[in-house]
């Protein structure tokens, strides 16, 4: 990916999150310059814990068809060392048909909301091994529990929200003709290095190629940017 590829995928998902009225903390606004003046030490916590923002498109060549944009507000850390915040929440930019690939966390149990905008299909399957098992899923929907054949598609509209299990396989996209979708995230800690399994082996994270200065930082590049 470019980094001017980055730098107008974040701008159009700033002004998403403008229409939809979400507000983040002032540094999501922090361009290189004033990144290198933020005290270090004062921001460890957020530095290492990757909060802010984070592109991919999973090693694939086509954003607007697998990829996904993010933006973490709070973490902890695995294991709650240093950091004992048991929980974490994150806000994303769904594209109309954009699909995150198919994926399993072995740790974390989290909630996938739709707070505004299109709707959110969320496919499920229990796992069957390194595989996708044929077994109804049990799930949490607001709440409620309900059971669903393997692969089906569920529609969260704005306001839904699924409650997924460590080790459930799932895969979610907006879907087509109702727009962009914000989806919230709440959960045990994010690990993105560990604790993230894909069906078909991509890279959570793309390399960046810097064609132009970044106008804003990824949650996993401030060691490289800031030393
Ligand atoms: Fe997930």
């Amino acid at each position: 990916m470019q980094r001017s590829e980055v730098n107008a995928i974040l701008q159009r998902t700033r002004e998403f999150f403008m229409r939809q009225d979400v507000h983040l903390p002032p540094w999501a606004d922090y361009g290189l310059h004033q990144w290198r003046e933020v005290n270090r030490e004062a921001a460890e916590e957020l530095l290492t814990l990757h909060l802010g923002w984070d592109v991919t498109s999973f090693g694939e060549d086509d954003f607007r068809q697998t990829g996904l944009t993010l933006f973490t507000l709070r973490n902890g850390s695995p294991g709650g060392k240093p950091w004992h915040k048991p929980y974490a929440e994150k806000i994303m930019h769904v594209r109309e048909g954009q699909v995150t690939p198919m994926h399993y966390h072995p740790q974390k149990m989290e909630d996938i909301i739709n707070r505004g905008g299109g709707n959110v299909i969320v496919t499920l399957y229990n796992r069957a091994g390194a595989g996708l098992a044929d077994t109804p899923v049990s799930v949490t929907l607001d709440g409620i529990s309900q059971t669903h054949a393997a692969g089906t598609q569920l529609r969260l509209s704005p306001g839904e929200s699924v409650t997924l299990e460590p080790g459930i396989w799932h895969s979610f996209w907006g879907e087509d003709g109702f727009g962009d979708v914000l989806v919230g995230e709440v959960s045990m800690p994010n690990d993105d290095e560990n604790d993230n399994v894909f069906l078909t082996s991509l890279p959570r994270f793309n390399p960046v190629d810097e064609d132009e200065e970044p106008r804003w930082l990824l949650c996993n590049e401030y060691r490289r940017w800031l030393a």
